[in-house]
């Protein structure tokens, strides 16, 4: 039997923090499923389509890795992929309240699917999506923390 993990998330956009997870993730699982939540009240910078094209780009040539949107609670979205595991990665401690809070409400909801954290590569302890759209925002260089196509991506938003 394949143990598929879903890496759930915003990715708006992908960062090279959220690359060394779900890479990472692949020797746990067979199949990993990242899944952008699709969050029409939620404010991004980038449409789904977008952050899908980014997410497919950014992890070309990594087998195994699947690209998918998803609405909903993630917990049954999940069942419908036959998913095992929800994968998410945990940064400093300021992140464990959000996730802890996250993953208890998820078990609660389906006690099938079990949450798999991954501690972020240290390089990437600092990396989120906002704070590198803020620095993006007024100029600041973010190129050592996305994807080359995302930092583009990024530059043509904010006009530079
Ligand atoms: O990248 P993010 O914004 O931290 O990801 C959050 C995400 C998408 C994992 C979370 O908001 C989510 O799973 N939303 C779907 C609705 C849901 O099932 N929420 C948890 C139980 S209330």
């Amino acid at each position: 039997m394949q143990r598929i993990a879903i890496y759930p998330g915003s990715f708006d956009p992908v960062t090279n923090g959220h690359l060394d997870i779900a890479k990472r993730g692949l020797k746990l699982f067979d199949r990993i499923i990242v899944a952008i939540l699709h969050n029409p009240g939620k404010k991004s910078l980038f449409t789904v389509e977008e952050r899908l094209e980014m997410l497919a780009e950014s992890m070309m040539g990594i087998d195994n890795v699947e690209f998918d949107t998803f609405d909903g609670l993630l917990v049954d979205y999940a069942h419908r992929c036959k998913a095992s595991a929800i994968l998410r990665g945990m940064r400093a401690v300021s992140d464990f309240e959000y996730e802890f809070q996250l993953a208890l409400m998820n078990r609660k909801l389906n006690r099938e699917v079990e949450t798999v954290f991954l501690m972020t590569g240290l390089r990437w302890i600092f990396t989120s999506s906002s704070i590198i759209k803020e620095a993006a925002r007024f100029g600041g260089d973010i190129s050592d923390m996305v994807p080359p196509g995302v930092n583009r991506r990024i530059q043509a938003k904010f006009g530079f």
